[in-house]
């Protein structure tokens, strides 16, 4: 099956990029475009509401793209507003939740840590995935402030160090072997959360799994495109120079209303 069209992507700032990568590294024929709403972000704090007005928005424009398929790489959108998008929208949607079933699979002390927005946490959708591995205890963490600092380009400031050793010192504590990264910004984060932890404790992210998701999904349903132009594009409504920077300055960042 054959659809020249792109994927879309969207987050509510740069953290998506993290699931970009992983796509366009599995997928490097098909083009892509990624959505940066980052005059909206965060949106870990939002209610529902206002995070499914915003995700349909994003979806829109995505759409007015002509994408054949829409990857929300956000768990705070997935979580609260992926039931209303497919409702919606005919056109299919990945999203990425947190991690939950390969870590407590996998974790021997039968403790994980998670660390994602108050939205995430809160969504009625992490709670019922939550509830079904109630053999493991989970520690839920709300990154308070983290977003916010890395759409600031303040990735590696003294305050984000603070943070996260507040964060994760009481994981540590309660003896987690899992820390499950609940949210699209925080893979960004990892050389400095790997200073804090001790070595045994695993850090895992859904970028890659999400990836394989798409990945099916053109082949089952979609059709992987046979064009050409393979060139990503990535649109920011607010200030493009964190995203820029993200990206090596390796693709060209555009400003526009969406
Ligand atoms: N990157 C997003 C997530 O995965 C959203 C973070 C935010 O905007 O608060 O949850």
């Amino acid at each position: 099956m054959i659809n020249n069209n792109p994927i879309g992507v969207f987050d509510s700032g740069i953290g998506g990029t993290s699931i970009w990568s992983a796509i366009h590294e599995l997928l490097p024929n098909e083009k892509t475009i990624y959505l940066a709403d980052n005059k909206n972000a965060p949106y870990g704090q939002r209610s529902k509401e206002e995070i499914v007005a915003l995700s349909k928005k994003n979806v829109e424009f995505l759409l007015e793209n002509n994408c054949k398929l829409i990857v929300v790489a956000c768990n705070t959108a997935t979580t609260n507003a992926i039931v209303e998008l497919r409702a919606d929208y005919d056109v299919p949607f990945v999203g990425i939740e947190p991690a939950i079933k390969p870590a407590a699979n996998n974790s021997k002390t039968q403790v994980i840590g998670i660390l994602a927005t108050k939205g995430t946490l809160n969504s009625e959708l992490f709670n019922k995935t939550a509830e079904m591995f109630h053999n493991t205890k989970i520690i839920e963490q709300v990154g308070h402030g983290l977003v916010q600092l890395i759409e600031d380009g303040n990735l590696y400031s003294p305050e984000m160090t603070q943070l996260l050793e507040s964060y994760l010192q009481p994981m540590i504590e309660a003896n987690i072997d899992y820390l499950v990264l609940g949210c699209s910004h925080y893979p960004y984060l990892i050389p400095q959360i790997k200073k804090i932890l001790p070595d045994h404790i695993k850090i895992i992210d859904s970028g890659e799994a999400v990836a394989r998701q798409t990945k099916n999904l053109l082949k089952e349903k979609v059709g992987f495109s046979e064009s050409t132009d393979t060139d990503p594009v990535f649109y920011v409504n607010s200030n493009p120079k964190v995203l820029e920077s993200i990206l090596e300055y390796k693709y060209p960042v555009i400003k526009k209303d969406f």
